[in-house]
């Protein structure tokens, strides 16, 4: 029994993972972009997947936004949700990482515990999690979606960073730190670009 599922079996195919690197010249894996609503996540995956792309790299974004308006549209904010939104996205990167794709995961994923379960379904140095580590009053005066400026006025309940955790990551592979020279968000997607070139990727 796995899960609900009884009496499921695992069927293989005689094309596999190595067949697929050796056809489309690459190693899949995730990147798993973490950080605050605010903190350039998405813009920093987008500049990342561009620059894949100009090197003939196939990659994929997945946005947590943009898939909670398919995949995940049942799903609201609160812990569990948010756990199963990242439970969800972590197993399609699982597949696109499988398919030969750089997939690039961009979620505020806030618990530690979801992010470190998305890591476990991965084999070791294939996933790669990024910490946008900005701090709460950058994210908070930008305010792109005019969020921040709706929790603080009690409008949205449960907004991380202000009425709900995040846990910030303790050992991640990449740390991008607001303030430091070369933060643009196309010279931190080249600090990635030159992370996943040293680890052969
Ligand atoms: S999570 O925590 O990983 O499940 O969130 P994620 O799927 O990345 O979705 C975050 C975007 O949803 C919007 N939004 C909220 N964020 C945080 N808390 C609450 N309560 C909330 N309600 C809506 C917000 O636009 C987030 O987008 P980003 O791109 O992070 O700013």
């Amino acid at each position: 029994t796995i899960g609900n599922s009884t009496n499921i079996h695992w069927h293989s195919c005689s094309v596999d993972k190595d067949d697929r690197h050796k056809l489309l010249h690459q190693k899949g894996c995730v990147i798993w972009i973490t950080g605050l609503s605010g903190s350039g996540k998405s813009t920093m995956a987008c500049a990342l997947n561009r620059i894949l792309h100009q090197r003939g790299k196939l990659s994929y974004v997945l946005d947590g936004d943009n898939v909670r308006h398919g995949l995940n549209k049942d799903l609201g904010f609160k812990a569990e949700d948010r756990a199963e939104n990242i439970r969800r996205v972590g197993e399609v990167a699982k597949l696109f990482a499988d398919a030969g794709v750089i997939c690039i995961a961009s979620l505020i994923s806030p618990y530690r515990r979801d992010r470190d379960a998305c890591r476990a379904l991965l084999t070791k140095g294939d996933f790669i999690e990024v910490f946008m580590d900005v701090p709460l009053h950058i994210c908070e005066s930008r305010d792109p979606k005019g969020l921040y400026k709706l929790a603080r006025a009690g409008k949205i309940k449960g907004f991380t960073g202000i009425d709900d955790p995040y846990e910030a990551p303790i050992n991640s592979e990449i740390v991008l730190k607001h303030g430091e020279p070369c933060a643009s968000p196309s010279e931190m997607a080249e600090k990635v670009v030159v992370y996943l070139e040293n680890k052969g990727y």
